[in-house]
């Protein structure tokens, strides 16, 4: 099987280096990719988010399979474009990507298929903004109605700081939504859905928060852990009967079936579990964590995911254990990153590549905000941590940064971190 996997982030690195173990897999590519991903899987050069473009290089480059990693490409229709040309994609057509690409649409379809989730107002010009405010609060939860690479939201118990977000916002031309504050540990959930068909992968827990203790601004995500040892025994089963099954089929209804990956990030309230967001791809940086341990070839079972086929597919295999996944990311992020900074030690078990490039000179250098994942395995967490941490201590990026907490919490037999406002 040829596999082309769309994308460049640590993700993307992840999902190559799975693939790369799988022995089906005959040829790899990735476009764009990055330094890391080019050590396993042959560079091409393409617009991820041009459908036409994907396709070309697709049918070029002969791929039986294309894995579509960003979110960006599959709102802009690019699974659509490569499967109307015949190739198996995985990926959700444009129309069940929006699950991710508008809250609006998420909240709407959760509406009809009564999952739980927070109460939101969409806000679309500043003279209804002070009056919807008011109705929220004591902690403000702001969004961007639209995708936002996660750092689009601001949590808040400052009603000056939810306002000036919301204003900003509004001038880009973004409308707003204001959610009431879910509050509980958050828990990342990826299925496998083929349409109909729901295949849970392990639950994982992703760091948001910039600086350790959870302070600072929102980012993409600074670490991950996966499988969560505080969670109850029947916590997946419980969201996927009460949260994803019933979203799949509401899409399903709606004559949008969702194929792809269908990733529930939650909050634990005390009430059950309940949506923060629906995104409709693999997570970044749970991904590295949770594909660390999964044993069962990963090309399979997107193909079957992909065809239609899952609920024909043996249980998932993982490796016994825990995952821990520390991100690395460029002085100035989650603002505007520095790039260009020689990193050393980069090459190594353990390092996926998000934002590295590889000058003409050979040198790797950092080329965006989360530049590398480092991934810690152990039969523990305490132990994938240490391991994770060991292995950043031997990575060299100039200004770089990365909290020293993920998963000390959940190591420690803390019930994991609490949302938290800043
Ligand atoms: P999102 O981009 O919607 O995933 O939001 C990013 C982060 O903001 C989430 O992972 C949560 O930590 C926090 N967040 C978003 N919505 C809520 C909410 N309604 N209640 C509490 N925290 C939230
Ligand atoms: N881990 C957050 C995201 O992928 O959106």
């Amino acid at each position: 099987m040829r596999v082309l996997v769309i994308g460049s982030g640590a993700r993307e690195h992840a999902l190559v280096l799975a693939a790369s173990h799988d022995p089906d897999v005959t040829a790899l590519a990735c476009a764009p990719g990055n330094a890391g991903t080019a050590t396993l899987a042959e560079p091409l050069a393409v617009d991820g988010n041009d459908p036409g473009a994907v396709t070309a290089l697709a049918r070029q480059w002969q791929a039986d399979l294309v894995v579509i990693g960003p979110e960006a490409p599959l709102v802009a229709g690019v699974a659509d474009a490569v499967r109307a040309a015949g190739i198996t994609c995985f990926g959700p057509s444009a129309a069940a990507a929006r699950i991710e690409g508008s809250k609006s649409f998420a909240k709407d379809v959760m509406a009809a298929a009564g999952v739980a989730t927070a109460h939101s107002e969409i806000v679309d010009t500043p003279a209804r903004l002070d009056a919807c405010l008011s109705r929220f609060g004591p902690t403000w939860v702001v969004k961007d109605d639209g995708l936002a690479a996660g750092k689009g939201v601001v949590v808040t118990t400052s009603y000056d700081q939810a306002r000036q977000h919301a204003l900003t916002l509004l001038d880009g031309g973004h409308p707003v939504l204001l959610e009431s504050f879910l509050d509980g540990p958050e828990a990342s959930l990826f299925c496998l859905v083929d349409g109909t068909a729901v295949r849970p992968l392990l639950p994982a827990q992703d760091f948001k928060r910039v600086g350790d203790g959870d302070i600072g601004p929102n980012t993409g995500g600074m670490g991950a852990y996966a499988p969560l040892p505080w969670a109850p025994d029947d916590l997946v089963d419980d969201i996927v009967s009460g949260v994803v099954q019933p979203v799949v089929d509401e899409l399903a209804k709606r004559g949008t079936p969702f194929s792809g990956l269908l990733y529930a990030g939650l909050a634990l309230t005390t009430d059950g579990p309940q949506v923060i967001e629906f995104n409709c791809r693999f997570g970044d940086p749970e991904t590295q964590a949770v594909l660390a341990l999964l044993h069962t070839p990963l090309c399979r079972l997107l193909t079957a995911t992909a065809t239609g086929t899952l609920a024909d597919e043996p249980p998932l295999e993982w490796a016994p254990g825990s995952a821990v996944t520390v991100v690395i990311a460029a002085d100035g992020y989650p603002g505007r990153p520095r790039v260009d900074d020689v990193i050393t030690g980069s090459d190594a078990a353990g390092v996926l590549h998000a934002g590295t490039r590889r000058r003409d000179d050979g040198a790797v250098v950092s080329a965006g905000g989360r530049v590398l994942s480092i991934v810690g395995t152990g039969d523990d967490l305490s132990d994938a941590r240490e391991q994770a941490y060991q292995r950043l201590a031997k990575v060299h990026l100039a200004g770089g940064h990365h909290r020293t907490d993920i998963a000390l919490a959940a190591a420690e037999g803390k019930r994991a971190i609490q949302t938290s406002t800043q």
